[in-house]
């Protein structure tokens, strides 16, 4: 990941040159806000970025699912920095999204993993993603990369302050740490396996997750959903009291992230409540806290790498992409053709 990922960009010498995007920094910095525009799982990356970006540059940043702004013809203002996020670049949606956004005067951003697309094409502006051809269509090394390049573009767009400097540093080193620690997470594969074979027959799988790993619980329940061909549904574990909560008894398996970050004590709190109604546990954790999650060893515990928080989602979805993985083998459906999905949706 490390060579292909940063070609295009460098983080040498902590700090970070993303070449495609320089001459548009002062630009970016100056919006009135980030919008960031998607489909599936690029979405979902975006959301996982969204927390960083808001941090590092100050901005405020606004998600929009591209058929839900052209809906809705939601305001696009000339003050606007609109980032387009997609792995092909052609999805039909989207690019209606940047030629509307382009018609309201937004200066235009496009992430993409595929050269000349058209997105690529037709914004100001971008970053390409250099994580090679994505043959499958569920999206799995294109999700990550997408990450890892939008907490890049945050420290782009959130310069150097002293402020700042050790939380820009330490987001760096776990750029470069990150090979070893998804390494390190691929270990999980029998695990995971195990996992899949417990939850075989079963209809539905919520997953729980916030802040940083909201976008985790969406993203993991996609992949549920589209090649194992399961219901799932990923879940603002702060909405859990509105709603969900209700569904929760010994037979639903609940899969909670919890892994450390400043929504870990909510985290533990949202087990708990989960444990008293008699929830069928797994819980995803940061290695060594699997006493703290899980005390008296009721749920399956999953424990992962600790990365920098903003990076921690990289290593928190593989475990539920190996998931989906097992799930689909082994229900015995076509892991890189699901039915009825295409890689890339052309028409709208
Ligand atoms: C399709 C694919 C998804 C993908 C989405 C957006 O639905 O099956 O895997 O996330 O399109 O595609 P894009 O190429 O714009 O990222």
């Amino acid at each position: 990941m490390r060579g292909r990922l940063l070609r295009g960009g460098s983080c040498k010498a902590k700090t970070v040159l993303l070449g495609g995007l320089k001459d548009h920094l002062k630009t970016i910095r100056q919006s009135r806000r980030i919008v960031f525009i998607g489909c599936g799982t690029s979405y979902n990356a975006a959301l996982a970025a969204r927390p960083i970006l808001e941090e590092l540059s100050g901005i405020p940043v606004t998600m929009e699912i591209a058929s839900d702004l052209l809906d809705r013809q939601g305001p696009i203002y000339r003050e606007d920095t609109a980032v387009f996020v997609s792995q092909s670049g052609e999805t039909a949606d989207t690019l209606s999204a940047l030629e509307y956004a382009l018609e309201n005067g937004a200066l235009c951003v496009g992430i993409t993993n595929t050269v000349d697309s058209a997105i690529a094409r037709n914004t100001h502006c971008g970053v390409h993603l250099n994580a090679g051809a994505e043959i499958g269509v569920a999206s799995t090394k294109a999700y990550t990369s997408q990450i890892v390049v939008m907490a890049m573009l945050a420290l782009a767009i959130g310069g150097d302050t002293i402020s700042n400097q050790a939380r820009r540093e330490a987001i760096i080193d776990g750029v470069f740490e990150l090979p070893n620690k998804v390494r390190e997470v691929l270990k999980l594969d029998e695990m995971m396996k195990d996992l899949a074979q417990e939850l075989i027959a079963h209809q539905s799988l919520l997953v729980f997750g916030r802040g940083y790993n909201y976008a985790t619980s969406l993203e993991g329940a996609l992949k549920v959903k589209e090649v194992a061909l399961m219901h799932s549904e990923g879940i603002l574990a702060g909405e859990m009291k509105h709603g969900p909560l209700a569904l929760v008894d010994e037979t639903l398996p609940t899969f909670v992230i919890a892994t450390r970050d400043a929504c870990f004590s909510k985290q533990q709190s949202v087990i708990q409540q989960l444990r008293a109604r008699k929830g069928r546990l797994i819980v995803m954790c940061s290695k060594g806290d699997a006493a703290s999650v899980c005390p008296g060893g009721s749920c399956r515990v999953i424990e992962v790498p600790q990365l920098e928080d903003c990076l921690q989602p990289v290593v928190n979805i593989i475990p539920l992409q190996l998931l989906a993985y097992h799930l689909t083998v082994l229900r015995g459906f076509n892991v890189d053709q699901p039915r009825n999905l295409a890689k890339s949706v052309t028409t709208q």
